[in-house]
């Protein structure tokens, strides 16, 4: 259980692959007053992640572990989360599943976020299959992780209304509007 004591904000990691925009505003987020959390780690399974600029930007430990063998790879994450007392974790664009040993040997809270309203679209190419699924919406959704893919406790969902006119592109980049308004949102929820 993680529990906010006195002004302690709660040591946190984002785990990221890609572009890092999650992690960005995650990091803004952190520093405001309102915020119950403190980024004190950004791990990520590739040094080609371009989200990893932003730890040199604001001065935020990072880590790459390369998942080449992923069972090494948890381990030498668990050891390394504990000795730095991290008790949360978002995934914000993370493309490693996580084991169903790590999510059980991790102490604290691992929540995801998923650019789809789950519990439809699953997994990759969520813009592409609600497009050829011509959904009336699509959104995004942050959920607790849990060791079926995508399919932990949703904590909040936005929508976003897909129009005639939109490709996966451009869907993408809705969403994403909307992802960094529901992280801080989801995470304030979680520790309200
Ligand atoms: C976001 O759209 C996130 O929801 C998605 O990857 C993108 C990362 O963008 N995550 C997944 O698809 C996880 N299955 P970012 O690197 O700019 O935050």
């Amino acid at each position: 259980m993680v529990k906010l004591t006195g002004f302690s904000k709660i040591k946190t990691t984002i785990f990221i692959s890609g572009n890092g925009s999650n992690l960005k505003n995650l990091i803004k987020f952190s520093k405001t007053k309102k915020s119950p959390i403190s980024i004190d780690l950004i791990i990520s399974n590739t040094a080609k992640a371009k989200g990893l600029k932003y730890a040199n930007q604001f001065r935020i430990k990072k880590k790459i572990f390369n998942f080449r063998n992923s069972k090494i790879s948890e381990k030498n994450i668990l050891i390394y989360l504990e000795k730095r007392n991290i008790n949360f974790i978002c995934l914000a664009g993370f493309m490693k599943i996580l084991s169903k040993k790590f999510l059980e040997k991790f102490s604290g809270i691992i929540v995801n976020i998923h650019p789809s309203l789950l519990p439809k679209h699953k997994g990759l190419n969520t813009h592409e299959k609600a497009i050829i699924n011509k959904d009336k919406f699509s959104g995004c959704t942050v959920h607790y992780v849990s060791a079926k893919l995508d399919s932990g406790r949703i904590i909040m969902q936005k929508k976003v209304k897909i129009s005639a006119k939109d490709t996966s592109y451009s869907l993408a980049k809705k969403v994403l509007k909307k992802e960094h308004k529901l992280y801080p949102a989801s995470i304030l929820k979680i520790f309200s």
